[in-house]
Order: C-alpha cells, then structure tokens, then sequence
C-alpha cells in the first residue's frame, strides 16, 4: 500500500480558470489497488526540478462513476499545484499512491439518512464524491450542501452540481456562499463562518435532523461550522472533517520536560517498523526527530506526503510501546483511542516501539 504506481493520465479538463480535473487510466493489474471509497485522497508524486514534491488530492468521482479523477486548484505560489496547472496533459505519466483516508461513512441501501455537508474552494472535492456516491448508494437518503466561493467564476464542478441537482431534485438541497459577489439573501454572502453556520442551523436546517455532517476547507472555517454544529446538538462523533491546508500549519517540536533537551540524546529507542508483511528495526533517539524522520534516515521507505499532521498518509497503528504526538489534523478521537498515530508527528517515550503501517487501513 505505501508504493507509488506509474499512472498515465487519461484526460485533463479546465474545470476553473485555476483548477484542473485530472482522470488517471488505471490498468486491469492495478484495478484492486486503487478501488476506493468515497471521500478518500491520493498522493500524487513528481520531481519538480531537482525536488521530489509529494501532495494530497482528494478523489472527486463517485464509486460509481468507474473514473478515478482528482481536481488540482492553483495555490497562489504553491509549487506542485501551479506545475500541474501548467504542465499536465493527456498521456503523461504521474506517481500515483493508492487511495487513502477514512473522510466518509458507511453506506447502505436501506439507510434513511440526512446528510449535511458545508465545502469551502478547492474543498468540495471529496464532497462531491461523497454526495454523488451516497445519492446513488442510498435512494432514501438525502443531502444539504452549503458550498463557500468568492464569485460565481471560481465555483469548482458548478456544471456537474446543477446536473446532480437535476438528478436529485427531491434529495439534493445546495446553497451557494459567495464572499464576492452579491446574492439576493442577505444569509448566502460573505464566508462560511462560525456565526454564518450557526445562522444556517437557526433558519435552513435542524441540527436534530441531520444524521451526519462533512465539513471541508481551510482551518478555521472548520473549527468554526464544527463548533456551531456542536452548540446546535450534534455529537462531535457524527461531524466528519477533513482539513484542505494549502499551507501546512507550521510547527517545531517541544522537547517534552525541561530536562529532556539535555537528556535527550542519551535516551535511545529501538523502533520496529512493520510495513508490508515485512519488520525492520533502527535505533533513535528520543526527543530528536520524528518516527517518520528517523525510519527514513534510516532507509525504509515509510510512506508520507505532507509531514505536517495534515494529511494521514503516514498513519500507521503502535502495537508495542508508548509516543507521543505533536499536532494532530488527521486523526478522529476513535482513531486514536485504538491505537493511531501519525508517524512524521509521533515521538518515541519507551525503550522500545513497535508499529505497523499494514494494520492502518
Ligand atoms: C487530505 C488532503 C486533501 C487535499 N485535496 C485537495 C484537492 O482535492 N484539491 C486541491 O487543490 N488541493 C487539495 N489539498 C491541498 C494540496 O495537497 C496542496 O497542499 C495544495 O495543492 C498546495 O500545494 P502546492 O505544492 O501547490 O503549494 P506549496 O508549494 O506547498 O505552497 C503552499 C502555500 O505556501 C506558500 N509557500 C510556499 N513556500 C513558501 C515559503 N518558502 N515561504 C512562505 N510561503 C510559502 C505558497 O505561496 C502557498 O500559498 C489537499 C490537502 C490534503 C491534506
Ligand atoms: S505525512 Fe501527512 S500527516 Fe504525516
């Protein structure tokens, strides 16, 4: 699962004038790898210069649809969004990791569920994939999107939307949120904000109604529709989210005592790191680099992308030994209460450590 596999691209559409859908063509031999579910991500590798640039991007098609497609937004300044723009066409060829992430729920036909789902940008990617997959996976379910952009220009899958909303007439409610451009109802301008959902909730719908909520964007709009959410009613437990950070977060690790910058050195710990069907062990020190940082220092090719907390592609489950984590984007509480970490965040605090990355799916 942590390889990356050579997939030619099949198609690239402007969706935006800074966002490209890019659909892979994914041979018979890979078929089983890269089956997915809806609301996972990708990482897609290149080396742009002389740097080998590895980034998220979440599936934007259903299950259903057959097409393993993403959508690449231009970040202003961003590195391997703005090459992608510029560069990818039809017939090249991208490193491409198998689907990951646990930003969904599970489905079944006979479910009579209302889904609510609130996207800023580039984050209505996996929504879309989320909404269209369970429209057709659940006929008696239904969903409620509000969906964040500065003006009509920027709306990503605007087109794809408004057939959906064609398809589901009856199950599918989508509210624009424009921060540029005027709309008639006063609710429906400015950003997706705390106050703005917690507004939504007083007038369009009733917390008490919505079985599960996605929420997708930048940080703050996240805390904030999350937060509203959770002073309307609903259970943090039903709120799925998944952090679009352009930029990751920065952070430096904080030796754990006051002591133990000085001590640090001397205390060592034997990792295993288990990946593959195969164990391979190193020795760290504690306190100094990451699990991910020393594992690849140490020549094993433990899978990553972002190293910032952000994206869970380093997710893996210790089986044996105590660390302590850093920042945490990714991870649910139940995630973490059954033993995941996130290894480019996680710190060694025994002797000796165990973890296994084929556990995490
Ligand atoms: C789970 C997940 C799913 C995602 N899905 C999608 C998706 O579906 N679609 C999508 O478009 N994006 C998605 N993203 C975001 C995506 O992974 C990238 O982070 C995004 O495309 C930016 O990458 P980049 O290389 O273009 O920008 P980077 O080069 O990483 O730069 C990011 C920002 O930092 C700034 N910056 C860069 N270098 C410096 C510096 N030295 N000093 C100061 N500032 C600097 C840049 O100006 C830019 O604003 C997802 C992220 C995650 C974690
Ligand atoms: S590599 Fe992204 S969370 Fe660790």
């Amino acid at each position: 699962m942590s390889k990356f596999h050579p997939l030619t691209i099949a198609q690239v559409r402007n969706e935006t004038r800074d966002t490209i859908a890019v659909t892979f063509a994914v041979p018979p031999e890979l078929r089983d790898s890269f089956q997915f579910q809806q609301g996972q991500h990708l990482t897609l590798r290149a080396k742009i210069g002389d740097e080998d640039v590895r980034r998220s991007y979440s599936i934007c098609s259903a299950v259903q649809d057959g097409a393993l497609r993403v959508a690449i937004k231009r970040t202003h300044g961003g590195l391997f969004s703005g090459w992608a723009n510029d560069t990818l066409q039809a017939g090249q060829t991208l490193e491409v990791m198998p689907p990951m992430g646990h930003f969904n729920v599970p489905l079944d036909a006979a479910n009579r569920k209302h889904y609510l789902a609130f996207a800023a940008g580039s984050g209505i990617t996996p929504i879309l994939s989320i909404i269209k997959t369970t429209l057709a996976a659940e006929p008696h379910s239904r969903f409620t999107l509000f969906y964040g952009n500065r003006a009509s220009s920027s709306v990503i899958f605007r087109d794809e939307l408004s057939d959906l909303k064609d398809t589901y007439m009856e199950r599918l409610k989508l509210a624009y949120v424009m921060s540029r451009e005027q709309q008639d109802i006063e609710l429906f301008n400015g950003r997706i904000t705390k106050e703005k959902a917690a507004q939504f909730l007083q007038h369009w719908v009733r917390a008490e109604d919505v079985d599960v909520a996605f929420i997708c964007g930048p940080e703050d709009m996240m805390h904030g529709v999350s937060a509203a959410l959770q002073e309307a009613g609903m259970p943090k437990a039903n709120i799925k989210v998944e952090l679009f950070a352009a930029s990751i977060p920065k952070h430096t690790h904080q030796p754990r005592h006051a002591s133990a910058a000085a001590s640090a050195a001397h205390q060592q710990t034997e990792v295993t790191v288990i990946m593959d069907g195969n164990a391979a062990s190193f020795t760290m020190e504690q306190d100094k680099e990451s699990l991910l940082d020393a594992g690849l220092r140490a020549g094993l090719d433990m899978r990553y992308s972002c190293k910032g907390g952000v994206c869970s592609t380093c997710r893996c489950k210790v089986i044996e030994g105590k660390v302590d984590m850093d920042v945490n984007y990714a991870l649910e509480d139940y995630e973490i209460a059954r033993g995941y970490v996130l290894s480019c965040q996680s710190f060694p605090t025994t002797a000796k450590v165990v973890i296994d990355f084929d556990q995490a799916e």
